[in-house]
């Protein structure tokens, strides 16, 4: 009888495992990209609701890998109409992304209940973007296609049969007791009853976050004028008050390329009609057509949530959900009879009449303001999946109605999730910790979304400064005067510096477009987190509790990591400073590092403690980079205008770098209208440093001045 027992419990045992390795299927999809399917195909995804358009042939240039992680040790499961998947960890691994987090890089060790919202000041995984993708520093990436709130252990539950098992020890006695044992494993809950879940393969951490961009269909590339200075204006703002706001920049000397017109701009808001409020802007068509010959385009902000006042009402109503918003119905936007409405409302009122773009409001949260969980939805969505995927929604719907017009934007959205690279979108927030916008920048770098650190008010001159340098090294720079009316010079004592770096920011544009094509065509994200970075070691370090009752006994699973500095594009280190600081410490990569004001040598993978002064934002080239610049403006150059360039050099190290240029514009770059010229600096016999520029291609887009001015920037 025993030995029945025993054969029993090996049989069902060696049964359930048998079935996991025979029922995920990895196939090789693309390049380095594995997918496996669990269960039942459900009707909406993350990446369904994307359409994502794989870049297939910017995949095949990565380089081959073989699946990266060891099959056998990957689980799935099926239990009571939920979906148990696992995959296996190893000691020394950080894992990267799981959602746009505000205070933590590194995700191992945390529990995360992805759920779209809006952030509430606490890393749970409940966020504008809750992309279910992770990582790690081994050189893999998981990504599970769900659109449900999706629970993430990551590298937290410890199973009684697990490979590696941490060692047991007597808490009495023992002081290396840990609170939370070591966990061998990934452990991830759908709430539905089948998933899809991909492996993306890659030499480094940074192949791995390319081959998720591209598979997304590549990363997006703004329009020029999108990399310039944006404005928004108060609520109420006429068209009247937004012109004389333009003539204000002029006065100032300051950079402009589109302003931000807030709810005011509509008959109603809260909910929308999209349609134009009539006092206010009595001819909406002269209004755009003054700006756009002033150079400045015009985004309009919304919610998708449809007033009963509007003309588009009754048509979207039988289309919408079971609950409102803010009395408003909410399209269901799975429909294509819904989109169609839209478009049609949309391109009348704005389109046509030249808009520029979008700031698509209220699609991430809060709870009480959105439908329940309770609502339903005609197509059959459910409340939660709506939830997870109203964000990708109203941004692929949108980004079509540009390309159909050939017409780049660059837009504005609150709610995000797997699949989203190529949307033309940034992300943004009401949470306005200056520390904690900084950390979502980096992060969003991990999970193919952009994010814009906005700035609002400021208590100080200070603060003004130090949040105005960020934002202008960052996707969006964007003033967002919504409520409180400020402009960049609200505080005159530091109104030049905060100019200086606006222009930095214009000056830069060559650099700054370049690396957005890089993004574009190469999955490689414009701003990014150290990890990132070829050379880049510093490890996660974890802080002990005590037990002395001053601090948390339990404690053991604080980390210590590198916060608040990032890349723009390969060769800038972005290190900014905070109100209230004089000196910050920089971790400097392997090679050696430069000032980049200055072209003096800073030091070498080390870490420095710099005190810069209030002026500036601390900048830091890598050895031997070029960084062409242009002159200080404005306006983005127009379509047909050559700009001078200045071609920079830092370092002791010959370098390269391939400029990229296009109209601007179109999206005509995508059948080859563009250009790729080579800079190079090499050492003359003399060992004196010359550069070189080749020509751009005849025929091609190409808007800078053939002879260049060269600044190398570190004398010997
Ligand atoms: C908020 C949004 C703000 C501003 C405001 C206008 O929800 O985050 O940036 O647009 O609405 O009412």
């Amino acid at each position: 009888m025993k030995n029945l027992k025993i054969f029993f419990l090996f049989t069902t045992t060696w049964f359930s495992y048998s079935m996991i390795a025979q029922n995920l299927e990895w196939n090789e999809i693309h390049n380095g990209v594995w997918r496996a399917k669990i269960g039942a195909e459900q009707h909406i995804s993350l990446l369904k609701a994307a359409e994502v358009k794989p870049d297939v042939k910017a995949l095949d240039n990565l380089s081959d890998v073989t699946f990266p992680l060891d099959k056998a040790k990957i689980s799935a499961e099926v239990i009571s109409g939920k979906t148990y998947l696992r995959f296996p960890l190893e000691k020394e691994e950080e894992l990267y992304g799981l959602g746009l987090n505000f205070k933590t890089h590194n995700q191992r060790g945390r529990i995360l209940n992805l759920h779209v919202d809006h952030y509430g000041n606490g890393d749970s995984g409940r966020t504008h973007a809750p992309v279910p993708f992770y990582v790690s520093t081994k050189g893999y990436g998981v990504l599970i296609d769900a659109a449900n709130y999706l629970t993430v252990y990551a590298g937290t539950g410890v199973r009684v049969e697990a490979d590696e098992r941490p060692v047991l020890r007597n808490r009495n006695s023992d002081p290396k007791w840990e609170a939370q044992p070591y966990s061998d494993a990934v452990e991830i809950l759908v709430p539905a009853n089948g998933t899809e879940v991909y492996v993306f393969g890659g030499n480094s951490m940074l192949e791995v976050v390319q081959r998720y961009n591209l598979f997304s269909g590549g990363g997006y590339l703004p329009p020029k004028w999108g990399l310039g200075f944006t404005q928004r204006v108060p609520t109420l703002f006429s068209a009247k008050d937004i012109l004389n706001e333009v003539a204000d920049f002029e006065h100032h000397n300051f950079p402009l390329d589109f302003i931000g017109v807030e709810p005011g701009w509509q008959s109603m808001a809260y909910p929308c009609t999209f349609e134009w409020e009539k006092t206010r802007f009595p001819d909406p068509e002269k209004f755009i057509s003054t700006l756009l010959d002033k150079g400045i385009r015009a985004n309009l902000w919304l919610n998708p949530y449809v007033s009963p006042v509007g003309s588009l009402y009754p048509k979207v109503k039988p289309l919408s959900g079971s609950h409102t918003v803010w009395n408003g119905v909410v399209p269901d936007l799975t429909l294509d009879k819904t989109r169609h409405l839209f478009k049609e409302h949309f391109y009348k009122n704005h389109l046509d009449i030249g808009v520029s773009g979008y700031k698509i409001d209220e699609v991430d949260g809060f709870d009480q303001w959105l439908w329940p969980d309770v609502a339903t939805f005609p197509s059959g969505t459910t409340a939660e999946e709506m939830r997870q995927v109203y964000g990708l929604l109203v941004q692929n719907m949108t980004a079509k109605w540009f390309k159909e017009m050939n017409r780049r934007t660059y837009s504005l959205v609150r709610a995000s999730n797997a699949g989203a690279s190529s949307f033309p979108y940034v992300i943004y927030d009401d949470y306005y910790s200056h520390k904690d916008f900084i950390t979502a920048l980096i992060n969003s770098s991990f999970i193919g979304v952009l994010w814009t650190p906005e700035v609002r008010a400021s208590k100080s001159a200070e603060e003004w400064l130090r949040r105005m340098q960020t934002v202008c090294f960052s996707p969006m720079a964007m003033l967002n005067a919504w409520a409180d009316g400020t402009k960049p010079w609200s505080f005159p004592e530091v109104e030049a510096q905060v100019r200086d770096v606006a222009q930095l920011r214009m000056r830069l544009l060559p650099y700054m477009y370049t690396s957005f094509a890089r993004y574009r065509f190469e999955g490689i994200p414009p701003f990014r987190a150290m990890q990132l970075l070829e050379g880049f070691v510093f490890k996660t370090e974890k802080i002990e509790g005590k037990l002395d009752g001053t601090d948390n006994p339990y404690a053991g699973h604080k980390t210590k990591e590198v916060r608040y500095q990032y890349m723009m594009g390969d060769a800038i280190l972005v290190a900014p400073m905070f109100v209230g600081e004089t000196s910050r410490e920089v971790v400097l990569p392997k090679d050696k590092w430069y000032d980049f004001y200055t072209g003096a040598f800073v030091g070498e993978e080390e870490i420095i403690t710099i005190e810069p002064g209030l002026d500036k934002i601390p900048l830091f080239v890598k050895n031997g980079s070029i960084i062409p610049m242009t002159e200080a403006r404005n306006r983005a150059p127009k379509t047909d205008e050559k700009l001078d360039l200045t071609i920079r050099h830092y370092g002791d190290k010959e370098g390269q770098f391939t400029l990229y240029d296009d109209d601007g514009l179109s999206f005509d770059f995508e059948n080859g209208q563009f250009s790729q010229v080579e800079i190079k600096v090499v050492r003359d016999r003399s060992g004196h440093f010359i550069g070189s520029i080749s020509k751009p291609e005849r025929g091609k887009p190409y808007g800078y001045n053939r002879k260049v001015a060269w600044e190398f920037m570190t004398q010997k």
